[in-house]
């Protein structure tokens, strides 16, 4: 087999999140360096909570899990517990964690292993807000031509936003952070919402997850049903958008995604259209392509990876 992919995930668990995490931490061609939590979704107390429940449920306890920003740059923190619940993890039932969070800070660790890592081999992977990425690149801005890939979920185009008009929630919650990140240099391969609006966790794909039967299934199984609630009645579809595993299933199977190499600016001024990802789809101007845009999925070979690696814990 071939060298495992080094990478870091940066997240704010979300049942999504947790999908992505536990195909991770599935899939033998990924090493997780470690696992970073962030404030989004829920306060950071429960995003560091849920990480590592997610990491007990998936038998994972040897993976490092640290603490990062509690809030972001400069805005007042959102949370989105009317699509996530409570706990950010609704829909199963979990005891509280035993496993530890690491001392170190989730920031320091992202720049120590940047700087330690051969230049080139590890991959940033963020779920969430960009406020622990953005962070670190203040503090040391040598890690910047040290990460090999910044692979994100964050931002929309054609679809619009999900919590304004204008803005995904990622972006939403820490526009500075976004736009620190855009212009840093970094290579970076974008999820947008034009993407993860095609992953809808239809009942047929989410039964095939039931019939495997296994505890972590099932327990996928509850979050989804809980988390598509929210988008199924937005929406009027058969499922919601499972937004995080495209992150992770892009590093093990690129070939399910279509996209191009774009550029793509956040608006951090306008109170209407603040966190919006202005991606210059048509090439319309000559300004930087710093983003690899994805616009296209195999949606249904992505739940059939996902279906296969969840079986495998
Ligand atoms: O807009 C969807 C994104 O925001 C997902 O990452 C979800 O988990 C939330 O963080
Ligand atoms: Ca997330």
């Amino acid at each position: 087999m071939t060298e495992r992919r080094k990478i870091i995930i940066d997240t704010d668990p979300g049942q999504d999140d947790a999908a992505a995490i536990m195909l991770a931490l599935a899939s033998p061609e990924l090493e997780v360096l470690g696992l970073t939590a962030v404030a989004g979704n829920v306060p950071l107390r429960l995003t560091s909570r849920n990480v590592r429940i997610i990491c007990e449920l998936s038998n994972r306890t040897d993976v490092p899990v640290y603490e990062g920003a509690e809030r972001p740059l400069v805005r007042e923190p959102i949370t989105a517990e009317h699509v996530h619940g409570s706990t950010g993890l609704d829909g199963a039932d979990f005891d509280e964690p035993t496993m530890p969070v690491q001392d170190q800070h989730a920031v320091d660790f992202i720049i120590e292993t940047l700087l330690r890592e051969p230049a080139g081999t590890v991959t940033l992977c963020t779920l969430g807000a960009l406020t622990n990425i953005a962070t670190a690149l203040n503090k040391a801005p040598e890690i910047a031509p040290r990460v090999k890939e910044l692979v994100m979920m964050g931002g929309g185009y054609f679809e619009g936003g999900n919590i304004t008009p204008a803005a995904e929630f990622n972006i939403y919650v820490d526009p500075q952070a976004a736009d620190i990140v855009f212009r840093s240099g970094i290579p970076i391969v974008m999820m947008p919402l034009d993407v993860t609006h095609k992953l809808l966790t239809t009942k047929e794909r989410v039964a095939k997850i039931r019939d495997i039967g296994t505890r972590p299934a099932l327990a996928m199984v509850g979050m989804l049903e809980f988390f598509e609630r929210f988008d199924v009645e937005k929406y009027g579809s058969d499922g919601g958008p499972l937004h995080d595993p495209s992150v992770i299933a892009y590093l093990i199977k690129p070939e399910l995604f279509t996209g191009r190499d774009c550029n793509v600016e956040i608006e951090v001024s306008s109170e209407l259209t603040i966190g919006a990802t202005v991606v210059d789809w048509w090439h319309v101007t000559d300004r930087k392509r710093n983003a690899r845009v994805m616009g296209g999925v195999d949606a249904d070979g992505f739940f059939a990876l996902l279906t296969e690696r969840f079986a495998r814990l």
